[in-house]
């Protein structure tokens, strides 16, 4: 049999956490990925950490997050309220594209959580912004309604104990549907550029 990852076992150093994740079958959805989508961006006390839901079809082709039109409207929006590119990591909630681009199951999410939470420890990000009501509700572990989550500054710690805070918006994917929400994404999307990160001088 081939050996596969653990995703019980993660590892602490930021390249074989790449490594470990690329070749991951700890769910079902490793059998219909091209590649796994790890992120991509600045590594390193990034300004911004941005959570997606899932790879999809670009991305899973590219390897990349955010490769199609979902991604073309995040980066406009953050462009617009002047957050640099260079300044964020983009990542998702599970690393592989769900075929179809459906939903990913709740067993995906929980077998894949793990590597989102190490990312975070290693990354130690000013801020995170939850794009939609999946990565919300994972990172904050609640199953409240994503507009009560909305709209808040919250906090998560790191494994080692860092309080990062956290801001939910809509998914770009859902805004691309309905334009309407924009404004309050903006809304959100000030309320965390505004906030000033207790770690930020580590
Ligand atoms: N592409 C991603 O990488 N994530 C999403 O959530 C949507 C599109």
């Amino acid at each position: 049999l081939p050996e596969v990852a653990d995703a019980r076992i993660v590892p602490d150093v930021w390249e074989a956490l790449q490594d470990h994740i690329a070749v991951c079958a700890a769910c079902g959805l490793h059998a219909g990925r091209s590649q796994t989508v790890f992120g991509t961006g600045a590594a390193d006390s990034p300004e911004w950490l941005l959570v997606g839901e899932a790879p999809g079809e670009h991305d899973d082709r590219m390897g990349l997050p955010f490769q199609g039109r979902p991604g073309a409207l995040l980066e406009a929006m953050l462009s617009s309220i002047g957050v640099q590119k260079s300044t964020v990591f983009f990542t998702n909630l599970v690393k592989c594209r769900p075929l179809g681009n459906r939903t990913p199951r709740s067993e995906e999410i929980d077998a894949c959580l793990p590597y989102l939470r190490r990312q975070i420890t290693l990354l130690k990000p000013r801020r995170i912004l939850a794009l939609g009501k999946l990565a919300a509700q994972a990172l904050l572990a609640t199953d409240s309604d994503f507009e009560a989550l909305r709209g808040h500054v919250h906090h998560i710690d790191s494994e080692d104990g860092l309080a990062i805070p956290l801001v939910v918006t809509y998914h770009p994917a859902a805004l691309l549907l309905r334009p309407q929400h924009k404004a309050d994404a903006w809304q959100d999307l000030n309320l965390a550029r505004a906030v000033v990160a207790e770690h930020a001088a580590l």
